[in-house]
C-alpha cells in the first residue's frame, strides 16, 4: 500500500492524490483521501483504481488543508469501498499500511468496550485504539504513541485527529515512511518519489521510529517516547521506482524492503481474517497429483529446495528439483499425473524457459513462481503464481528470494490441506505463524551492527564453508551463494552431516564456518557438527535463536541471535542476517555491490 500526508497552505487533496499516483505500483485495489475542514474530518473513497477517487473528488471536493491519503493493496479484507483508507473512529482519521499481528485480540477487546467495527480491516483497530486514549483523556499525540506501542506486526501509519488542523502523527515498523519538508507545510509519503513535485529535502524515518508532523516542522520520537535527531537528506531526481532512498546500493534497499514485500505476497495467497490459504486458481489440483518436478537456476534454485521440504513435509507430495541447465537435458520420465513448478525473478532465464518447454512437450500442467508477471515464463505457463517483490535491481537476488519462500510457503500449506494433510485448526495455525514473517524480518534487520563487525572479519579470509540441516541446507547455500557473488570470497554450502565426508578436511583456523542453526528438531545433530569443527580449531558464527544460544555451548565462537520463531518461517527469517553478512563483508571489500563482475540479472543465454 502506498501512504501519503500533507500538512499544507492550501486545499491538499489534489496534491495527494498526484502524489498516489507515484505510489500506484504499490497497490490499487482501492485509495482514498481524508481531510480536515474547521473540525470536521471528511473522506472520499474508491474502490478500484485512482481515477475512480479523481473522479468523486471532481464531484464532491474536499477543502481541507489538511490531510491524508492511501493506495491499497488489500491484506485484510476484500477490495471495497468499506475497507478502503482512511479509517475513522470518533475523533481520529488513519492509513495504514502492513500487517498488524495482534488484531484480532485487539478487536476483541475494543468491541467488549462498546466499540463498533465498520470495516473487516486490521486498520481500523487502531483508529479505535487512539480514539479510546483520547477518551481516556490523552492528547492526540500521547494517545497514538500509546495505541502504537500496542501494535505487533510491520506496519507503517499516518493519522490526523479532527481537533488539530496542524498535525499528522506517522509511525514506521518496517514497511517505509519518508517525511518531506517544505517552506510553511509538511509531506509525508511511502518514498521520496511520491514527494518529489513538492520537495526534495527528505528524512526517512528508521524502523521504530514515530513523528509528529506539523507546518513549521517534524519531531522524531524512539519508541519510548524519547526525541531523536534523523538526518534531511536531498533527494535525487531519479525516475520511477528507481530510488536507492537513503541506502548506499540498491541491494541494501532491497534487503530492508523485505518485511514490506514478504507481507504483501504472503496477503496475496493467505486470508489472514479467516486464517485460511487463498483459493487461488491452479493449472492443477493438489490432490490428484502424485510428484511436482520443480526447475530454476540460481537463488531460485536455492528457494525451490527449501520448498521441497515443505510440500513434502505439510503435503506429502514427493517433489524433485534440478537446476534448470540439467533439468532440461535430463530426459526425465514425466508421469502423467505429475505438475511442473518454475521459479525464476525475471521470468526470462534461458535454462528455466528451456526445462519450461521440455515440460509442456511432455503434456503436464505448468506453473510458474514469478516476479515480472509479463516475462516470458510467465506467459507460456498454465498459472502463475506472483512474487509481489517489486522491481529487483541488485544482481544478487534478495526480496525476491524471500518472497519466493513466501509463496512457495503459502503453496505448500494449501497443498497440505487440498490433500488433506493439513486440518483446519493446523491451516489457521500456519497461515498465523506465516503472517509473523515480516514482524520477524525486521527484528532481523535490527542485527545490523553486529553483523557488520563481523563481515569485517570475513572480509580478510579467503574462503567460508555454510553448513545447515533440513531448510537450513539449501539456505547454508544460498549464503554461500551470496558471499561469492558480490565478494569474491570463495564458500560451500554443505548438509551439515556431510560435513565429515569431506569439507572437514578443510578445517582450520583460517576457515570460517558460518552455521544456520534455529533450534529446532534438527538442532542438537548440528551441534554436534560444530563440535567437530570446534575440536580441530575452526572458526565459528552460528546464526541461530534465543534457545539455540543458550544450548550451544561451544567456546569460541560468534552468535548471531534471531528471535525464536516457528519453524515454517525460518528459512525466511534466516535468510535476511545471511544476505547482510554478504552485504557488508562486499562493502568492506569495495567490490560493486550491485553489478558484479561477471554476472548478469537475467541471463538469458544457456
Ligand atoms: C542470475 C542472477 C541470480 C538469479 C539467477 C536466476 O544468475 O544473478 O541472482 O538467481 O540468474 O534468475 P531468475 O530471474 O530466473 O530468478
Amino acid at each position: 500500500c502506498g501512504i501519503v500526508g500533507i500538512v499544507g497552505r492550501g486545499p491538499v487533496a489534489p496534491l495527494i492524490v498526484d502524489a498516489l499516483k507515484r505510489l500506484e505500483y504499490r497497490g490499487y485495489d482501492s485509495a482514498g483521501v481524508a481531510t480536515i475542514d474547521d473540525g470536521q474530518m471528511e473522506r472520499r473513497r474508491a474502490e478500484g483504481k485512482l481515477v475512480n477517487l479523481e473522479k468523486k473528488l471532481q464531484a464532491e471536493p474536499l477543502a481541507g488543508r489538511i490531510g491524508i491519503g492511501h493506495t491499497r493493496w488489500a491484506t485484510h479484507g476484500v477490495p471495497n469501498e468499506t475497507n478502503a483508507h482512511p479509517h475513522f473512529s470518533t475523533d481520529v482519521a488513519i492509513v495504514h499500511n502492513g500487517i498488524i499481528e495482534n488484531f484480532a485480540e485487539l478487536r476483541a477487546e475494543l468491541i467488549a468496550d462498546g466499540y463498533v467495527f465498520a470495516s473487516q480491516t486490521d486498520t481500523e483497530v487502531v483508529a479505535h485504539l487512539i480514539s479510546r486514549e483520547l477518551k481516556r483523556g490523552s492528547e492526540p499525540v500521547e494517545a497514538a504513541h500509546k495505541a502504537i506501542r500496542r501494535l505487533e506486526g510491520a506496519f507503517a501509519l499516518a493519522i490526523i485527529f479532527p481537533s488539530h488542523d496542524d498535525l499528522i502523527v506517522a509511525a514506521r515498523n518496517g514497511p517505509p515512511l519518508a517525511v518531506g519538508h517544505g517552506d510553511g507545510e509538511m509531506f509525508l509519503g511511502s518514498d521520496a518519489v511520491a514527494l518529489s513535485p513538492f520537495t526534495d529535502a527528505i528524512t526517512y524515518l528508521e524502523d521504530g521510529d514515530w513523528a509528529a508532523i506539523q507546518r513549521n516542522g517534524v519531531t522524531i520520537y524512539d519508541i519510548d517516547g524519547r526525541e531523536i535527531e534523523r538526518p534531511q537528506t536531498k533527494a535525487r531526481s531519479t525516475s520511477f521506482m528507481v530510488d536507492k532512498g537513503n541506502h548506499r546500493h540498491f541491494m541494501e534497499k532491497e534487503i530492508h524492503e523485505q518485511p514490506e514485500v514478504i507481507g504483501h505476497t504472503l496477503a496475496h495467497y493467505l486470508d489472514f481474517v479467516e486464517g485460511r490459504t487463498r483459493d487461488i486458481p491452479l493449472p492443477f489440483d493438489f490432490s490428484q497429483i502424485d510428484r511436482l518436478s520443480i526447475s530454476a537456476c540460481g537463488t531460485a534454485f536455492l528457494a525451490g529446495s527449501v520448498a521441497r521440504y515443505w510440500f513434502e513435509r505439510y503435503a506429502r507430495l514427493p517433489v524433485d528439483i534440478d537446476v534448470g541447465s540439467e533439468f532440461r537435458y535430463r530426459e526425465m520420465p514425466i508421469s502423467p499425473n505429475s505438475a511442473a513448478l518454475f521459479i525464476s525473478q525475471s521470468g526470462e532465464t534461458a535454462d528455466t524457459l528451456a526445462s519450461l518447454r521440455y515440460c509442456r512437450s511432455q503434456g503436464v500442467p505448468i506453473a510458474a513462481v514469478v516476479n515480472v508477471p509479463e516475462s516470458t515464463i510467465a506467459r507460456e505457463s498454465d498459472a502463475i503464481f506472483p512474487t509481489l517483490a517489486g522491481p529487483e535491481i541488485g544482481v544478487a537476488s534478495t526480496k525476491a528470494f524471500t518472497c519466493q519462500l513466501a509463496v512457495l510457503a503459502a503453496l505448500a500449506v494449501r497443498a497440505g490441506v487440498q490433500r488433506g494433510h493439513v486440518s483446519p485448526e493446523q491451516e489457521r495455525e500456519l497461515v498465523r505463524f506465516l503472517s509473523e514473517a515480516p514482524r520477524f524480518a525486521t527484528a532481523a534487520l535490527k542485527l545490523d551492527d553486529q553483523i557488520e563487525k563481523l563481515a569485517r572479519e570475513l572480509s580478510q579470509v579467503k574462503h567460508a564453508l555454510y553448513l545447515g540441516r533440513g531448510t537450513s541446507f539449501p539456505l547454508a547455500m544460498e549464503g554461500a551463494l551470496k558471499l561469492k557473488e558480490i565478494s569474491y570470497i570463495h564458500a560451500e554450502g554443505y548438509a551439515a552431516g556431510e560435513l565429515k565426508h569431506g569439507p572437514i578436511a578443510l578445517i582450520d583456523e583460517n576457515m570460517p564456518v558460518i552455521v544456520i542453526a534455529p533450534h529446532d528438531r534438527n538442532f542438537d545433530k548440528t551441534v554436534s557438527n560444530m563440535q567437530e569443527v570446534a575440536a580441530r580449531g575452526g572458526r565459528i558464527i552460528l546464526i541461530t535463536d534465543t534457545e539455540g544460544a543458550r544450548r550451544a555451548t561451544i567456546n569460541a565462537m560468534e552468535t548471531i541471535i534471531l528471535p525464536d520463531v516457528p519453524e515454517i518461517i525460518a528459512p525466511i527469517v534466516y535468510a535476511l542476517p545471511i544476505q547482510m553478512l554478504a552485504y557488508f563483508t562486499a562493502v568492506f571489500m569495495g567490490t560493486d555491490v550491485d553489478q558484479p563482475r561477471n554476472l548478469a540479472k537475467s541471463v538469458t543465454v544457456e
